[in-house]
């Protein structure tokens, strides 16, 4: 037995991250994170100029990329053709181009070949906007993880600021805002709750509240 396949979708600052990482760890379960993926081809598209509508060059681009994951204790690196852009893809500039790109469907089609066989195997957990609708709509375990608007992006300001970069908090939400826009309103695999997801507000909630309420979810299944 290998395990069963946990989603976790929702938007951007509601935990996902942090959350994935550490259920995975309880689990003994390896984590993907498929907006670093999407994050990754947003770079490299910046870095070759290619438009954020141009279907054509990032079909092209797709298909020569290769996105992996190197584990290394508790963090894990992205690498891009083999060159670690973990930290490149981080920033805010980054993420609103990933979310324009990944709106894309030759991107959004090469990401699903991906992830659909780094999770085939089970005993895994995605993060992302759409793996209990569109990449793994048959997965045992899904969560749909929120929070306010407004403490999404004091969470994410306090991870801005931590890093030394001088965006406001008010500039912060409202960034967060329109990438919520973006990923909701968009054609393909658009930013949504799955029927049969567990939904949780993390608003008002700790990282241990929400990550046991997730564990005992999971060990029911199994
Ligand atoms: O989760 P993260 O903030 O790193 O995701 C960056 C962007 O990648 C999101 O705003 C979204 O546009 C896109 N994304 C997606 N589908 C996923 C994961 C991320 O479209 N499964």
């Amino acid at each position: 037995e290998n395990g069963v396949i946990v989603a976790i979708d929702g938007p951007s600052g509601a935990g996902k991250s942090s959350l994935t990482k550490l259920l995975a760890q309880r689990l003994g379960y390896i984590h993907i994170d498929t907006g670093a993926m999407f994050r990754a081809v947003a770079l490299m598209s910046k870095r070759a100029g290619i438009a954020t509508d141009d279907d054509a060059r990032l079909a092209e681009l797709c298909r020569g990329l290769d996105v992996t994951f190197v584990r290394d204790g508790a963090s894990c690196r992205v690498l891009a053709n083999g060159e670690d852009v973990s930290t490149e893809i981080r920033t805010e500039e980054i993420g609103l181009l990933t979310s324009a790109i990944s709106a894309r469907k030759p991107v959004r089609e090469a990401l699903l070949t991906m992830q659909r066989a780094m999770g085939a195997k089970g005993g895994v957990i995605l993060e992302g906007r759409d793996i209990g609708t569109v990449v793994f709509p048959d997965a045992e375990v899904k969560f749909f993880l929120s929070a306010s608007a407004e403490e999404r992006g004091r969470r994410r300001y306090l991870e801005l600021a931590a890093r030394g970069d001088s965006a406001t908090l008010e500039e912060t939400i409202a960034k967060v805002i329109q990438r919520d826009k973006q990923d909701e309103g968009r054609e393909h695999a658009p930013l949504k709750q799955a029927d049969d997801a567990l939904p949780i507000d993390s608003t008002s909630l700790s990282i241990e509240e929400v990550l046991s309420v997730m564990e005992n979810a999971v060990r029911e299944r199994l």
